[in-house]
């Protein structure tokens, strides 16, 4: 799936998705305190990169983090923007940050590589490598399976990751994996993270 196509997909259903997720009140109370506690350990500048309407960057903000978030899709820029006016968003791609090489103490990729094509995953994770200081760290929210396989997503398809593969492929990309969490709850989707700490040599 193309950036273009990607991007394309969410605008048209940009309103629908800030009204039914795009607020804390529709995140589940073990993603919420994932994100906070890897975010209190964060040290210097935090991107959360694929931020959609901002809800999670205006939360980190309001707990004292310096955060920003990037998002490639207009409609969700203009809304964080309007709603967050003292948060800073900026409309960008997961391939291409900007900003200065280990920039970053940490970076919040929260269900933003869920389209990306499993052949093409070390391009963003290579630039968040790039871009993550060393020793600064990662934390990733995506659906978990057995199997890399893709699914329909709502949007647009998007493909479950074992938690292991993904692991390898942040290894292969300069990370080494601190913890991951699984959730699974009958009838629904398995959801999972990885936190993954950038190492210090060259990949
Ligand atoms: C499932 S939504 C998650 C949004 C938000 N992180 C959340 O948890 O509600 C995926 C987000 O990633 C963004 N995204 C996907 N691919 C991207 C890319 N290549 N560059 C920038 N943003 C991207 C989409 O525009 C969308 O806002």
């Amino acid at each position: 799936m193309s950036d273009s196509a990607s991007r394309a997909a969410y605008s048209r259903r940009a309103a629908e998705y800030i009204e039914v997720l795009g607020s804390m009140g529709a995140v589940h109370p073990s993603d919420r305190q994932i994100v906070c506690t890897w975010a209190n350990s964060v040290e210097g500048e935090l991107l959360d990169a694929g931020c959609g309407p901002g809800h999670w960057t205006n939360l980190l903000a309001q707990q004292g983090a310096s955060v920003r978030g990037l998002d490639q899709v207009p409609e969700f820029v203009a809304h964080a923007r309007s709603a967050y006016p003292t948060v800073d968003f900026a409309l960008g791609s997961l391939d291409a940050l900007g900003g200065d090489d280990a920039g970053l103490g940490g970076l919040l990729s929260w269900y933003s590589l869920i389209h990306v094509e499993p052949e093409d995953i070390q391009v963003p994770l290579r630039e968040f490598a790039r871009a993550v200081r060393p020793g600064g760290t990662l934390l990733i929210g995506f659906f978990e399976g057995p199997l890399v396989e893709e699914f329909a997503h709502a949007v647009l398809t998007a493909y479950r990751w074992p938690v292991d593969e993904l692991g390898g492929q942040l290894d292969a990309a300069g990370f080494d994996v601190l913890e991951s969490h699984v959730r699974k709850t009958a009838g629904q989707r398995a959801h999972a993270s990885i936190a993954a700490r950038r190492r210090a040599a060259a990949v």
